[in-house]
């Protein structure tokens, strides 16, 4: 596929709502210049997405500079729990930035105390430990260390750190290296034994009916040639992003009881999960477990470079003072702004509003499906986050055309979304700030809609 949002302005239909403004092409003339020369500047790979300059945003809106105004149904990319623009976050940044102190590295801080017990008192055992670091790689990073060094001193020979094929944890060298993506995991140039792929039992979407089955977990690892003795870890994404997927509940369950069995770290990625998303604070509390480690990222701060690890207090205490460290840990700046949007996510009860207005959002989405079934193959997701996976007409041949087409149609009718992910690059993933008006839901998801009929105008799968 070339260049899926040629940087040319297309003339669209003027939209005015509530919600929605639309009154120039799509992207802006006066863009152009400056999104070429974004483009002689950086790598081609910071290109992809639709190309609208962001300005400014409030709540579940986008703006840019020429009165243009979307709904936002991305969160920047889930991170964005509590909306965009929220006064108690920028007050906090401000407030904090007036004292002069813009960093600390480990120096203690009195916002990272403030922050740290915070995330602290939603661990899931009371002597948890928290350690801030900045990316939500460096959080997935850090939990492969962790297991790794408790293998070593369980004596464990030869250990491995299992996760799950389509998972994605990061693209720094060891969390691209977790995840189960071949095509993202070529550049490294060489394999590495001791990271082994699993079936991610997805429901069926890429997955065999038999995957679906703990069962198959033991298979993977045995036609691989590992004894369960030598696993050091398992690390799964609490939901599969690219998919919006969930494992079977009596899947994660034995998964945790059998870790527990053969002293292998569990590890749940919530960095997509967390912080209230699926419309339960933490993901993994949709299959009743508890994970040794939690890697946090995107929605731990709501807007700011921040992440963490939260876990066992064993675990966390393994290296000592000074030997497990990042430059910007706990920035104070980032504290502050990700303490105030943690306290808007609990005081605001977004975690609920999320279960509730999930049930709207995913029941809409497959009334969606459900109009355009020979091209939307499923549709998958909890709370405020799902996808719809487009495919040749009826088949299961995944169709990125239709995706990035609905996508571009949606943006220039004042829906925001983000280019299409996972599934052969087909799938639509809608996740707006768990804040979202109703009506605003609503609208959006009619912007959708009519995206798809507009996208399949002429075609016999128009129902
Ligand atoms: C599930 C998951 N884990 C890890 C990451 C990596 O986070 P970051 O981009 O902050 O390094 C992402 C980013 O999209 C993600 O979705």
């Amino acid at each position: 596929m070339g260049d899926p949002y040629p940087l040319t302005p297309v003339d669209v239909e003027p939209v005015q709502t509530k919600h929605r403004t639309i009154k120039t092409a799509i992207p802006h003339p006066a863009s152009i210049p400056l999104l070429e020369r974004l483009r002689e500047l950086e790598p081609a790979c910071m290109e992809g997405q639709p190309p609208i300059l962001w300005d400014h945003g409030q709540g579940a809106s986008i703006f840019d500079a020429w009165g243009n105004k979307w709904i936002d149904f991305t969160s920047g990319v889930l991170i964005t729990n509590a909306g965009h623009g929220r006064k108690e976050m920028i007050d906090a940044v401000t407030k904090q930035a007036q004292t002069g102190l813009l960093t600390s590295y480990c120096f203690p801080t009195q916002a990272r105390i403030r922050f740290v017990e915070a995330l602290q008192k939603l661990a899931p055992r009371p002597d948890d430990k928290v350690m801030l670091l900045s990316t939500g790689s460096e959080a997935n990073e850090l939990s492969i260390k962790l297991a790794r060094e408790n293998a070593r001193r369980l004596g464990k020979s030869n250990p491995v750190f299992v996760t799950f094929a389509n998972a994605f944890h990061g693209r720094t060298l060891g969390s691209q290296r977790a995840g189960g993506i071949p095509p993202l995991k070529e550049w490294i140039g060489y394999a590495d034994e001791h990271f082994v792929n699993v079936p991610f039992p997805d429901g069926g979407v890429r997955s065999r009916p038999e995957d679906n089955d703990f069962s198959a977990f033991e298979a993977a690892l045995h036609r691989q040639g590992i004894s369960p003795d030598r696993v050091c870890g398992v690390m799964t994404e609490t939901y599969q992003g690219g998919n919006s997927t969930f494992a079977p509940v009596e899947y994660m369950q034995k998964l945790r009881v059998w870790c527990d069995h053969h002293k292998a770290v569990l590890v749940t990625d919530e960095v997509q999960a967390g912080f209230g998303r699926t419309g339960k604070f933490w993901g993994f509390e949709h299959y009743g477990i508890k994970p040794d480690l939690i890697a946090c990222g995107k929605g731990v701060s709501g807007a700011m470079p921040l992440s963490a690890v939260i876990g066992r207090r064993d675990l966390m205490d393994q290296f000592g003072p000074g030997s497990m460290t990042s430059t910007h840990s706990g920035n104070p700046i980032c504290c502050a702004s990700a303490l105030a949007h943690l306290e808007l996510v609990l005081k605001e009860n977004l975690t609920e509003r999320a279960a509730h207005l999930g049930v709207v959002f995913q029941g809409k989405l497959d009334a969606i499906k459900d109009r355009f079934p020979d091209v939307i193959l499923a549709r998958h997701g909890k709370g405020l986050v799902a996808s719809l996976h487009c495919v040749k007409p009826g088949s299961r041949e995944p169709d990125p055309h239709l995706a990035w087409t609905v996508v571009g149609l949606a943006v220039q009718a004042g829906l925001l979304l983000f280019a299409p992910v996972g599934f052969g690059g087909a799938s639509v993933k809608l996740c707006p700030p768990l804040v979202i008006p109703e009506d605003a839901l609503t609208e959006g998801l009619e912007v959708l809609e009519a995206a798809f009929a507009h996208a399949l105008e002429g075609q016999a799968v128009v129902k």
